[in-house]
């Protein structure tokens, strides 16, 4: 069975499937719902039913007073919904409405899909999940290793899976340490999330990616993201990098190609001097370029080139969304 949820004052909606809770559910949908524990015990997750039927799926210890049950609140994560419901539930504008968090993480593995990079899978404990939004960054510390700055490139969707991408470099001693030392099950400390490379949910624009390199990674979790929200009518990818091997997850952004019929992959070669601003005229043809909202994740030498592009097609500057390597 599945419930359809509306959530006020946005307006966004997501499915609730069987028995999962609405908190899952949401997220899953890819709203950025308030939230800490998902375990019944803060209570940050309280929302308040307009309308519809719920049921309790899991007891919890935190206690919502009379006064908040007399007017429809209930705690998302311990609830499923058993009707169609409009919620009146806080979601994050903005990463300024993320709290910084410590959390513990184990990694799950570690692939090497190009000889420069590791993708590095990490879980959190369940009761301890991390809340971001897609395009933010974290830090992680390794005992007696050291710190580094990393992008998140998951999707806030799955809280407890997190999947980093790290660039090996000499000079970075964690990169050093995941490729040379650590193991599954290791522990890290992570702390985040940080940075405001964020979808504008605001916007129903179709959306054009621009990734350089490993600049992926970033650009990866905003997909993701955008996926799961399905509101853009196009997504339009260009992932520019030195040679085949450097679009190192290829595979991916071609399986996501084949399989959704608004979604674009176009690999450029930097060797080959394509660049994206041409591509982008080329592949949008009919289409108007200030329509779309870009989001370009690169180098300054790439980007210097498409904020050209974008100042020849007068895209209006909300509309583009930077994040330097
Ligand atoms: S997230 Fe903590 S009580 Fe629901």
């Amino acid at each position: 069975m599945s419930a359809q949820a509306t959530v006020i004052p946005s307006g966004h909606e997501f499915f609730v499937e069987g028995a999962e809770s609405i908190l899952e559910a949401g997220l899953r949908g890819g709203l950025a719902l308030n939230y800490g524990c998902s375990n019944g015990n803060c209570g940050l997750c309280k929302i308040r039913v307009v309308s519809g039927e719920t049921r309790k799926i899991k007891h919890h210890d935190y206690a919502l007073t009379e006064a908040e049950k007399g007017i429809g609140y209930m705690l998302g994560c311990c609830n499923t919904a058993i009707s169609d419901v409009v919620l009146e539930a806080d979601e994050a504008q903005s990463s300024k409405d993320i709290p910084t968090q410590n959390i513990p993480i184990r990694i799950k593995k570690i692939d090497h899909p190009a000889a420069d990079v590791l993708i590095v899978s990490t879980r959190t404990p369940r009761t301890s999940r991390l809340r971001f939004l897609a395009g933010q960054r974290a830090t992680l510390s390794i005992d007696q290793v050291g710190s580094g700055f990393y992008p998140i490139a998951s999707c806030p969707c799955d809280d407890m899976n997190l999947q980093f991408h790290i660039g090996l470099d000499k000079q970075d001693p964690v990169a050093n340490y995941l490729d040379e030392s650590a193991k599954a099950n290791d522990l890290l400390t992570l702390e985040g999330p940080v940075g405001s490379f964020v979808l504008n949910e605001n916007s129903s624009n179709p959306l054009v990616f621009i990734a350089e390199g490993i600049g992926f990674a970033s650009i990866k979790g905003l997909i993701e993201h955008a996926m799961a929200l399905d509101v853009a009518e196009k997504i339009f990818l260009f992932w520019i990098a030195d040679s085949d091997d450097s679009h190192y997850l290829n595979n991916l952004c071609r399986a996501w190609n084949d399989a959704l019929d608004n979604f674009e992959y176009i690999p450029l070669d930097a060797e080959a001097g394509e660049h994206p601003g041409d591509s982008i005229l080329e592949q949008l043809q009919q289409d108007d370029p200030a329509g779309f909202d870009y989001y370009l994740c690169s180098g300054d030498k790439i980007r210097a080139g498409v904020e050209k592009f974008f100042d020849s097609q007068a895209i209006p500057k909300k509309q583009v969304m930077f994040e330097t390597l």
